[in-house]
């Protein structure tokens, strides 16, 4: 793979092409490069990086279009009409074309930048469900939802009198789609569910589960918090009403992410926060509201961070979204392979269709101590509940251990990550 000029693609908002030339072999040595964080030593071990679901780390190419941002070009959107200002704006603006290409939106109208998926959540609760949703309508999430896509519903049936029903899921950590069926009916006026569920890495047929709603006339929000990382969005061929990512989980800073919106349901819609940015005209009488997407970004956003979830976009359209893929694919398989080799170590989460996640215990160990045997190896995965308490309940466990994958680890790391295991094993012999 020839060198990538970054210097070049970070002084412009140029689009990079969407589908970049094949190259048969992916070479793992050469992307690492591209993430100063993972030539470190911690505890005087070679970092081993396994907690990407959390957050992923951010590319050379990202860091130095943030660094020129705040060196260069620092200064707030929208509302000036100084140079300065103006380079912001088209920056910012230019992301949000990068986001609308990256999840084939007809319009950036339609991308809402948020500073990740509660919020974004949070914003499709309040600017819809608080409007359109009353008491004896009924919200359907799903068994494995994060606490992002759980709580905010949960706060909106409370308020209005609704109700919430949850698809349940096998022991394989598949979700029951008759039983999805079932819920379905003509009081459901809300679906919520993820594309990947961040403790089990199961893939959730979201396209299917989406035209179901849609039969009964119900809009459907996808959580993509674990999706966008690993594989192409498109909302048209999905047809999902909302769909929301955090930056920092695919390889952008912390503070970006989007909402994707059909254009006809934010048109309908509250604004979510009130404010600056967000308004045509003020009086004392009235506020009207900004067109879309202004009607949804209240104050100064996070122009940094936006700019640089775009810079990923680059990057992941540079490197070859599918190619990553496939490669992280044969990583996962690699992995539970080799895991699940290992005396006394269960995987919890065995869905068929899996992305980026492993989640396992060890008999009689909690996961917190397997952590931080592991961190005192250099390896980091994390231990506890992952946000996701009820998946902790339907599997009868208190926490997990959870590896989880970028297209930058290797197989070597898979390597160290079962040595280290074995010595948690004999550790507590
Ligand atoms: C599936 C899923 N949804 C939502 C979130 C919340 O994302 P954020 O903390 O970036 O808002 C996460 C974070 O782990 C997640 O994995």
């Amino acid at each position: 793979m020839s060198a990538v000029n970054y210097k070049k693609l970070a002084t412009t908002e140029q689009l990079v092409p969407i589908r970049p030339k094949p190259v048969e072999i992916w070479d793992v040595e050469r992307i690492r490069k591209d993430f100063p964080v993972l030539s470190q030593t911690v505890h005087g071990s070679p970092l081993v990086y396994l907690d990407n679901a959390a957050s992923s780390q951010v590319p050379q190419m990202v860091i130095e279009r943030g660094t020129q941002y705040i060196k260069h070009e620092h200064s707030n959107i929208h509302r000036g009409v100084h140079y300065l200002s103006m380079k912001a704006t088209n920056a910012y603006e230019g992301a949000r074309e990068k986001v609308k290409r990256f999840m084939n939106a007809r319009d950036v109208k339609e991308c809402i930048f948020v500073r990740g998926a509660t919020e974004g959540i949070n914003l499709v609760m309040h600017g819809y469900g608080r409007k359109f949703i009353s008491a004896g309508d009924e919200i359907i999430i799903s068994a494995m939802e994060h606490h992002a896509n759980i709580v905010p519903w949960q706060m909106l049936c409370e308020e209005k009198n609704a109700k919430l029903r949850v698809i349940p899921m096998n022991d394989a950590g598949e979700l029951l789609l008759d039983e999805y069926d079932a819920l379905l009916n003509e009081k459901t006026k809300f679906v919520a569910i993820t594309h990947v569920s961040n403790a089990l890495g199961t893939v959730n047929p979201v396209k299917q589960m989406i035209e179901s709603a849609h039969k009964y006339g119900v809009p459907v929000l996808i959580d993509g918090a674990q999706w966008a990382p690993h594989a192409s969005i498109d909302v048209q061929d999905l047809d999902c009403d909302f769909y929301v990512l955090s930056g920092h989980k695919m390889f952008a800073p912390t503070g970006s992410g989007v909402v994707y919106g059909k254009e006809q349901l934010l048109e309908k819609m509250n604004p979510f926060q009130g404010g600056g940015d967000m308004i045509k005209s003020v009086t004392f009488e009235k506020t009207t509201y900004a067109d879309l997407p202004n009607k949804f970004e209240a104050g100064t956003p996070a122009i940094a961070s936006q700019i640089g979830l775009g810079a990923a976009i680059d990057y992941l359209h540079i490197i070859g979204r599918e190619r990553a893929a496939a490669y992280e694919h044969d990583l996962l398989v690699y992995a539970t392979e080799r895991l699940s080799a290992i005396e006394g170590v269960r995987i919890i989460g065995t869905a068929r269709e899996k992305l980026g996640v492993l989640s396992f215990i060890i008999d009689d160990i909690h996961p917190h101590d397997i952590g931080t045997i592991l961190d005192q190896q250099g390896i980091a995965v994390r231990a506890g509940h992952h946000c996701a308490q009820p998946v902790m309940k339907r599997f009868n466990v208190p926490a997990t251990a959870r590896a989880s994958f970028a297209f930058y680890n290797t197989k070597q790391e898979v390597d160290a990550l079962v040595e280290a295991i074995e010595k948690v094993i004999e550790v507590f012999g």
